[in-house]
This record gives structure tokens, C-alpha cells and sequence, in this order.
């Protein structure tokens, strides 16, 4: 191998060794800088003739050439490296499943309420709301229900350890009825001169204002299997007026049935019955009579015409105020629409059943 070619391969192998571009920009310095062996080798030549000056310095300037190429592709390789060398560590892996925020969502029982909310709103009914806490006074006497009387056995509740005004202990309420007397005491004290003026009014010009309102809410009761739980909801209704009747009733209940379904293919049906509250008093069945339900009676609430002691309770003249009040159960009411079996499904709080409703 001759001198200019071995100098070729030095000059590659040095390229080669620089690990980053300071390094071969040293290396460089070695064959090309001022003081390289290529600006040595071009000096050396002055004391040659013209024509070995001609040739020599040809093939000093291919060697030249050679070694600019093979600088200019070690640049190359080292900047490749180096580009790759943050690619991979700017990687980012984009087969990597994300991390799903699990979305929320409102809970079936709470669905049926915001229904039946909206379904009454729209149909006139105020939306109101009371303590769980409840005065024996709210849950029962004022329902005439009095103390000692059988019926209160029909809702068996839990007692709070404190007593209420009437010396008789608070309890976690039985039902959502205490709303009916709650609320009429509220409405007739705010709008009392309306109420006094009607009552005042003997020429039977003066429209008695009206009581239209729905009560949701959680509920209480010493019971517990896979249709009762202790805790669960009620919605109360109560329309009171001049002449509300049975007839106003059956309109409005059957309307919520068929708007809360989405189906006019069902049927309701008045069942006697007794609550001390009412008089006289219905179970409210309805009979889907297509779909997976058809042909059951399903209960799905207690109504009655409101009982004159508990107009007079609500501050009210029975002689003047006539109306009726139902009781129904969200929670069953959604086991219906779900077509759900157990209803502490509601209550356990296992995502894996509560999600399906998302
Ligand atoms: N409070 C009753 C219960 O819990 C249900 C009920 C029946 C409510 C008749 C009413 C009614 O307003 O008129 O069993």
C-alpha cells in the first residue's frame, strides 16, 4: 500500500474511534487543519519539477477527497447516533393501554326520582323536601294515627335516643307522609293572606288557593329482605283544593304511569284498602298488558282522599278543602323499569350493577 493510501485508512480509523463530533472535529484537525499531514504533504512538494508537481499533487488531492468523504459520512453516522439516542429516550410507547378515568354516574334509584321529579313538575306540582328525622307528632298523630293505635304497627321504625317536644322519642320516619302536614303547615302560613281571604269570602268568589306538591325522599323501617330494605325511598304526592276528587287521582296517576314507562299499553287499578290518613283509601295497582310484565297486578303505591282530621291538622277547614294523597316506592318502581329482582342490589354498592345503568 502505498504512503498516501495507508494515510486514507489512519485518517478513517481516527474518524472512526471519535465517539462525539468534538472529538472528530479534533481528528480532522490531524489530516486537514493548517498543520495536518495533507497541508504538510501539499508543502513538501516545492522542490519537485512541474511535472512530478503535477502528478504528485493529484494524487495528494484525491487522498484529500478521500478523506473529506469520509469525514463528512463519520459527521453524518455521529449525528444519526445521536438523534436516535434521544429518540429512544423520548420514546413513548403507544400500544400502552391509557389510564381510563372511570366515569361517574347517577345512581338508578336517583334516576326514578329526577323522573318522577320532572314527570309532577311538569304536570304542576311543587317538588318538596324534609328531615328524616321525624317528630312523633309529623310521622304518625298528625296522620291520625295516634299513639297506641293498631295501625302504627304497619310501619315499624327506628327511634332516635331523644326526645321531641312532645316527650315522646324522634323517630327515622316511617314514610314520607309527615311531608303532607309539613308542607301544608309551610304553604298556608306563606301564603296566608290568600288562604284568610278565601276563608273569609262568603260570596264564593274568592278561589281557595291550592296545595299541589310531591315529597321524595328516604325512608325507614324495621324490615329487611330481598323486596324490603331498611332504608329505602318514598315519594309522597298531595293535591288538596275545592274539588279535587278520586277522579283527579286516576288522571294524574295514570299519566305519571304511562309518561314514567314510556308506555300507554298499561292499565291501573283502585284496590281498597285502609291507611288512617285516607278515607276512603286505594292500593294503586297498574297491569302492563305487553312486554315481559303483561298481565300482573303490580302494587305500586297507597293513596286516599285525604282524611278530614289531617286537613284540620294541615290548618286547613275540611268543609272547604277536599283533595287526595298517594304514596309510592322509587326503588320498586325502578326494579320495574329495570326489570331488576332483588332490591338490595340498589343498596350493596357493587359497581359491577350499578355501572350497567350508566
Ligand atoms: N304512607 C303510606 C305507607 O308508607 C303510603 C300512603 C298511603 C301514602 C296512602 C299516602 C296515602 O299519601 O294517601 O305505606
Amino acid at each position: 500500500m502505498n504512503e498516501l493510501d495507508s494515510l486514507v485508512d489512519t485518517a478513517r480509523a481516527a474518524f472512526a474511534e471519535a465517539k462525539a463530533p468534538a472529538e472528530l472535529e479534533n481528528a480532522k484537525a490531524l489530516f486537514l487543519g493548517k498543520a495536518g499531514r495533507i497541508t504538510e504533504l501539499m508543502k513538501g512538494m516545492a522542490a519537485l519539477s512541474v511535472d512530478e508537481k503535477k502528478s504528485r499533487g493529484a494524487a495528494i488531492n484525491v487522498a484529500k477527497q478521500a478523506i473529506e468523504a469520509a469525514l463528512t459520512a463519520r459527521r453524518q453516522q455521529l449525528a444519526d447516533d445521536e438523534l436516535a439516542v434521544q429518540l429512544r429516550a423520548e420514546a413513548l410507547d403507544v400500544s400502552l393501554p391509557g389510564r381510563r378515568r372511570v366515569g361517574g354516574g347517577l345512581h338508578p334509584v336517583s334516576r326514578t326520582l329526577e323522573r318522577i321529579e320532572a314527570i309532577f313538575s311538569s304536570m304542576g306540582f311543587d317538588v318538596a323536601d324534609g328531615p328524616e328525622v321525624e317528630s312523633d307528632w309529623h310521622s304518625f298523630t298528625s296522620l291520625n294515627n295516634p299513639p297506641n293505635h293498631p295501625a302504627r304497627s304497619m310501619q315499624d321504625t327506628f327511634y332516635v335516643d331523644i326526645d321531641g317536644e312532645d316527650g315522646i322519642p324522634y323517630n327515622l320516619r316511617p314514610h314520607t307522609s309527615p311531608m303532607q302536614v309539613r308542607y301544608a303547615n309551610q304553604h298556608v302560613k306563606k301564603y296566608a293572606a290568600q288562604f284568610e281571604a278565601a276563608a273569609a269570602d262568603t260570596t264564593g268568589t274568592v278561589k281557595a288557593p291550592e296545595i299541589r306538591v310531591i315529597a321524595p325522599g328516604r325512608t325507614y323501617r324495621v324490615d329487611s329482605d330481598a323486596t324490603h330494605s331498611p332504608m329505602f325511598h318514598q315519594c309522597e304526592g298531595l293535591w288538596l283544593g275545592e274539588n279535587v276528587s278520586f277522579k283527579d287521582l286516576k288522571v294524574v296517576f295514570t299519566d305519571f304511569c304511562r309518561t314514567f314507562f314510556e308506555s300507554d299499553d298499561l292499565v291501573l287499578r283502585f284496590r281498597p284498602s285502609f291507611f288512617p290518613f285516607t278515607e276512603p283509601s286505594a292500593e294503586i295497582d297498574i297491569q302492563f298488558q305487553s312486554g315481559p310484565l303483561a298481565g300482573r297486578w303490580l302494587e305500586v303505591a297507597g293513596s286516599g282522599q285525604v282524611h278530614p282530621n289531617v286537613v284540620r291538622n294541615m290548618g286547613l277547614d275540611p268543609e272547604r278543602y277536599i283533595g287526595f294523597a298517594f304514596g309510592m316506592g322509587p326503588d320498586r318502581l325502578t326494579m320495574l323499569r329495570y326489570g331488576v329482582n332483588d332490591l338490595r342490589l340498589f343498596f350493596d354498592g357493587d359497581l359491577r350493577f350499578l355501572s350497567q345503568f350508566q
